[in-house]
């Protein structure tokens, strides 16, 4: 409920923030963004600083992954299509079959179920990946 309520609040912000805004803004809002979506559906298996260690992590065969390292594992290049990829979890990354992490793409077009299959809830629901992406590229460590 709290999840749905968010989310139609953040639909109806982001379709207000079609004005112009500079680059950097953008990118700052697009994170902010993103660290709503975190808290609410990752903070509790990454943790809070993203390292993995949150409160639901003792419970998991897997251990959830360091999210701040992602860029240094990639030779200090944030991989943004791979990330993408592992989050949304609906299209299997080739030799990377991950039953550990949910496949956040298939719960995200439940949440946007009012919106009819297709281009507009493709749309969202790779905006909203795109938003933890870029929150989670605030979190590389050198
Ligand atoms: C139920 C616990 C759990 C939750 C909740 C969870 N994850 Fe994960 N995540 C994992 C585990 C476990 C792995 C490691 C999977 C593996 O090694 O195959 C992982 C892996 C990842 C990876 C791949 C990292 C890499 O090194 O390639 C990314 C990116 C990621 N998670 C992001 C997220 C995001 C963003 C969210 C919230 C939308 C989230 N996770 C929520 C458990 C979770």
């Amino acid at each position: 409920m709290l999840a749905r309520t968010l989310s139609l609040l953040l639909g109806a912000f982001m379709a207000l923030s079609a004005v112009p805004a500079a680059a950097e803004d953008l990118g700052r809002m697009q994170a902010q963004f993103g660290n709503v979506i975190y808290q609410l559906y990752c903070v509790a298996c990454h943790g809070q600083g993203g390292k993995g260690d949150g409160p639901a992590a003792a419970a998991l065969a897997t251990r959830p992954a360091d999210l701040t390292t992602l860029a240094n594992r990639n030779g200090g290049i944030f991989p943004v299509e791979r990330v993408t990829a592992a989050i949304d979890g609906r299209v299997e990354v080739v030799g990377h079959i991950n039953l550990a992490m949910p496949p956040w793409g298939r719960l995200f077009a439940h949440e946007f179920e009012a919106f009819p299959e297709g281009t507009i809830l493709e749309a969202l629901i790779a905006r909203r990946i795109a938003h933890i992406v870029a929150f989670l590229q605030t979190l590389q460590e050198e």
